[in-house]
C-alpha cells in the first residue's frame, strides 16, 4: 500500500475516534440539560463513530499495515444551547466528509483499487450522517424556542437504537 494513503487511513481511525469523543461531550450536554432523548441519539452517534473508526483498524491490520492509536484530542463539550451543539455535530460531519474524500483521492491517484472499494462504504455513510445532522440541525431550529415542543422532540429522539 501507499504510504500516503496508510497514513491518511491511520489519522482518519484517530478522528472517527474523536468524532465518538465530540458525540459523547454533546450528549454529556444533553443530559445535564435534562433532555435524555437528545443525551441518547448523540451517544447511540459516539457507538457509531466508534465502529467507523475500527472498519478501519480492521482494514489496516487486513493489509498487514499499523494503527498508532495516537491520543485522542480534547473537544468541545460547552454549548450556547441546544441549536449550538446540534450545529457542532453538523459542521464536524462536513469536515469527516472532506477527509474521506482526500483519502479517495489519494487511493485513486495510487490505483489502489481495494481502498476505494473500502472507502465507498464511508463515502455512502457520510451522505447518512450528513443527512442526519442537518436535519437535526432545522428541527431544532423550528423547534427549539419553545419548551414544549423542545420536549416532544426529546421524547422523540429517545426512540433511536443502537
Ligand atoms: Fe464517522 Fe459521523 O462519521
Amino acid at each position: 500500500m501507499n504510504k500516503k494513503v496508510i497514513k491518511l487511513l491511520d489519522e482518519q481511525f484517530n478522528k472517527e475516534f474523536y468524532s465518538a469523543y465530540l458525540y459523547l461531550g454533546i450528549a454529556k450536554f444533553f443530559a445535564q440539560k435534562d433532555l435524555p432523548g437528545f443525551a441518547s441519539w448523540y451517544k447511540v452517534q459516539a457507538e457509531e463513530e466508534q465502529e467507523h473508526a475500527m472498519k478501519i483498524y480492521e482494514y489496516l491490520l487486513d493489509q498487514d499495515q499499523d494503527v498508532t492509536l495516537a491520543p485522542i484530542g480534547e473537544v468541545k463539550v460547552k454549548f450556547k444551547d441546544a441549536l449550538e451543539a446540534v450545529k457542532a455535530a453538523d459542521e464536524h460531519e462536513h469536515y469527516i466528509t472532506d477527509e474521506i474524500v482526500k483519502i479517495m483521492d489519494a487511493a485513486v491517484k495510487d490505483g489502489d483499487y481495494r481502498t476505494q472499494n473500502f472507502l465507498n462504504w464511508f463515502i455512502e455513510e457520510q451522505q447518512e450522517e450528513e443527512t442526519n445532522s442537518k436535519e437535526m440541525v432545522a428541527k431544532v431550529q423550528m423547534l427549539g424556542k419553545d419548551a414544549k415542543n423542545l420536549y416532544l422532540l426529546d421524547k422523540e429522539l429517545a426512540s433511536r437504537e443502537g
